[in-house]
């Protein structure tokens, strides 16, 4: 399962890349207003530090205008992933986008059926929010597993980015149904190596290593 980090700060992606924990990163207008930084300028700077896909969303909701936006975002880099939302008029900009040659996202997914529309659109990811759907009190993994079956069922290759991870334990049911990718903020990712189990062990370790007296450098 690859990682993306969900984030438009390019501190966080610098240290988690470090790590190769970033095979890509997905952005949204939410995280562009937190980051403070222009789009463009912020986009071509995260292209440039990773070779994975880069995901930057469209902000118009008209097809022609969102395929205008998405060529002059894919202009950026060539690891740019153009999101759209699901929405008919996104759908149609998928399909030309994807068209163009362009990797499309197809983000704010929340049921199979429209999981199914964006793979025949074209789809490079399609984007379902797990963690919104807990909101509401949904299972946002019953939709993970649905869409994984219906992409295997039809061989789409359209691949499954789950999005709005926002728990370890969401990560963990993601790989194990099989997501092909799950992007998280980059405070979810460093919980995953987090265990108290470890931290005793390593404080144990320590406390007989000073008792040694000796040193290894
Ligand atoms: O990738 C989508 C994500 O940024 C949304 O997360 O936690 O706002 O639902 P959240």
């Amino acid at each position: 399962m690859k990682f993306f980090a969900d984030t438009a700060e390019i501190a966080d992606i610098a240290e988690l890349a470090e790590l190769g924990l970033v095979d890509g990163v997905t952005t949204n207008p939410s995280l562009i207003l937190k980051s403070g930084r222009d789009i463009l300028e912020v986009t071509r700077e995260i292209c440039a530090m990773i070779d994975g896909p880069v995901s930057a969303e469209v902000v118009s909701l008209k097809a022609d205008e969102m395929i205008a936006e998405g060529r002059k975002l894919a202009d950026i880099a060539a690891n740019i992933a153009v999101k759209v939302p699901l929405t008919w008029d996104g759908l149609k900009a998928c399909k030309v986008l994807s068209g163009d040659g362009f990797m499309v996202n197809v983000t704010l997914c929340f049921s199979a059926n429209q999981a199914l529309l964006a793979a025949k659109a074209g789809a490079t990811f399609i984007s379902p929010f797990i963690g919104r759907l807990d909101d509401i009190n949904l299972d946002g993994m019953d939709l993970i597993a649905d869409i994984r079956t219906i992409y295997d069922n039809y061989s789409f290759e359209t691949q499954i980015l789950a999005a709005s991870a926002r728990t370890v334990n969401h990560i963990t049911q993601c790989a194990l149904i099989g997501a092909d990718v799950v992007t998280a903020p980059p405070s979810v990712m460093r919980k995953l190596a987090d265990h108290p189990l470890t931290a005793n062990g390593l404080d144990a370790f320590m406390k007989d290593w000073a008792k040694t007296g000796q040193k290894i450098l």
